[in-house]
């Protein structure tokens, strides 16, 4: 009996060495393979970085104005797609002429919102126009617009028609809101700010609601698209067909303002705690409320003055009173009986008087500059967060050294700084190109992406669908 026992435990033991050696076996074989025979798709044998981008091969058909949709196809083109913007002919993107710094030329709203891109001028009324988008719909994967509600069906460019011009299609918009009582409206910026819960629960409790810097409703919509875009273009894969995209910008903002949403929602249960109100005594309403500086976590923060405050704007840091760190906050500020003592030990005990202890933390802060504060508390693991002015920010070294600040050469303006691409790939490795002229592409587009004759070209080009009318017939 014994001895049967012991047989089995050695068998049993046995097994996983097998399954081992047989796993390294077929890990041999795959390497040797480079994974073709085992059904896997092929490994890249190239260096990593110069084996095309993520979006090689995939054609953007770009009918996008001022920012939301702009931000969307400059993403997409970053990341290796090709990006045919459709202009107006004689105007163009709004964006080109707003906020003109030099004269004659693009303006930076312009140029830092579609580097990497195309452009061809079309005149999407115009019948030829029709015609060549018409191609341009065959040959390309995606088309993204932000035109006001019902623009694009205008210009006879219904979901209906694409689809029928081409199954594979992605019809990918940003609208202001989605279906419902507002859906034909027309959005900016701020206006999806402020339905999108943001400017309610932004600014200080006193004071009136605010819009913040970060342009959430249109950059941050963009963002929202471009992912909408890729999860559809993966989708496609498996079902061969395109789809429709919808970002709204009130969605979007709303998305970004979601511990709101916790908030209200937490209002049940009782006061928000970590809302600095809570400590000065002052009742919740029915709604969040703005709340100043208070950080969003559970870790109270604030806004501090450092060392020159009184004439740099920016001379301010951010300071979390994180509650694994609190003895180190103590020691720092000279206050290390705080450590023990029961009204200041632990976070609840201090809750009531954030006010005075940040305003204890100010006095040790206002000792040195922001970037003295940051450099004593990254060292006992204290967050704070220096208030970066925007020439700063242009000045800072590593920031250029890793492509997210980027200087740009412009034929017409000349040197610009911009905004290079936030998401880093390893394999995908963004350049920075400047944006188009003007219809710069759009022979290159007839020719090449169109396959188009000389003689196809002219005729197009003499009907008049490729440029601005003319004066008189403006007139007329
Ligand atoms: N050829 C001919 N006509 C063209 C054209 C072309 N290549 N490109 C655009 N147009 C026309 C459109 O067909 C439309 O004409 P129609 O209204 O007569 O049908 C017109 O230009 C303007 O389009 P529209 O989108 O209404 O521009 P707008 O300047 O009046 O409004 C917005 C701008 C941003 C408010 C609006 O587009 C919008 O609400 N977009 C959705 C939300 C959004 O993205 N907002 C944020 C922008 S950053």
């Amino acid at each position: 009996m014994a001895k049967k026992k012991q047989k089995k435990a050695k068998a049993a033991s046995r097994k996983p060495a097998r399954k081992v050696v047989k796993l390294a076996a077929a890990r041999k074989a795959k390497n040797k393979t480079n994974g073709k025979q085992s059904g896997l798709p092929r490994v890249s044998s190239k260096p990593y970085g110069q084996d095309g981008k993520a979006l090689t091969g995939v054609r953007i058909l770009d009918f996008t104005h001022v920012q939301s949709g702009p931000t969307c196809t400059q993403l997409l083109a970053w990341l290796g797609a090709d990006v045919i913007k459709v202009e107006r002919p004689g105007i163009g993107d709004i964006t080109r002429g707003q906020l003109v710094d030099v004269k004659g030329a693009d303006s930076l709203y312009f140029t830092m919102l579609n580097h990497n891109k195309r452009s061809i001028t079309i005149d999407s009324k115009h019948p030829q126009g029709k015609r060549v988008l018409d191609e341009l719909i065959k040959v390309c994967d995606v088309l993204v617009e932000n035109f006001a509600p019902g623009a694009l069906d205008r210009m006879g460019l219904t979901w209906e028609y694409i689809h029928k011009v081409n199954p594979r299609m992605i019809v990918a918009s940003v609208k202001g809101f989605g279906p419902g009582p507002y859906e034909d409206c027309k959005v900016y910026e701020n206006v999806a700010q402020c339905a999108g819960g943001s400017a309610s629960t932004t600014g200080f409790r006193e004071g009136p609601p605010l819009v913040t810097g970060a342009q959430i409703g249109d950059s941050g919509t963009g963002l929202h698209l471009a992912l909408g875009i890729v999860s559809a273009l993966y989708q496609r894969n498996r079902t061969g067909r395109g789809q429709k995209v919808l970002a709204a910008m009130q969605d979007g903002v709303l998305n970004l303002c979601r511990v709101k949403l916790r908030d209200q929602q937490r209002l049940k249960a009782g006061p928000l705690t970590e809302y600095s109100q809570y400590g000065e005594n002052i009742p919740f309403a029915d709604s969040v409320p703005r709340a100043g500086n208070d950080s969003g976590g559970g870790q109270p923060g604030w806004i501090l003055k450092c060392k020159g405050w009184e004439t740099d704007p920016d001379a301010y840091i951010y300071f979390i009173t994180q509650a694994p760190v609190w003895a180190e906050i103590c020691d720092l500020i000279g206050e290390p009986s705080w450590k023990t003592d029961a009204e200041y030990a632990t976070p609840r005990a201090r809750l009531p008087k954030l006010k005075a202890i940040f305003a204890r933390i100010e006095q040790w802060t206002m000792t040195m500059s922001k970037f003295e504060v940051m450099e004593i508390c990254n060292k006992v693991d204290i967050p704070v967060g220096p208030i970066l002015s925007m020439k700063e920010i242009a000045e800072e070294p590593s920031l250029r050294k890793t492509g997210t600040v980027v200087e740009v050469d412009h034929p017409t303006r000349g040197k610009y700084l911009s905004v290079g691409n936030p998401i880093k790939l390893s394999d995908s490795i963004s350049e920075v190109r400047r944006s188009p002229l003007l219809g710069e592409h759009t022979d290159e587009i007839l020719k090449d992406v169109l396959k188009l004759s000389s003689k196809d070209i002219t005729e197009i080009k003499n009907s008049g669908a490729l440029s601005a009318p003319k004066k008189e017939e403006k007139a007329a």
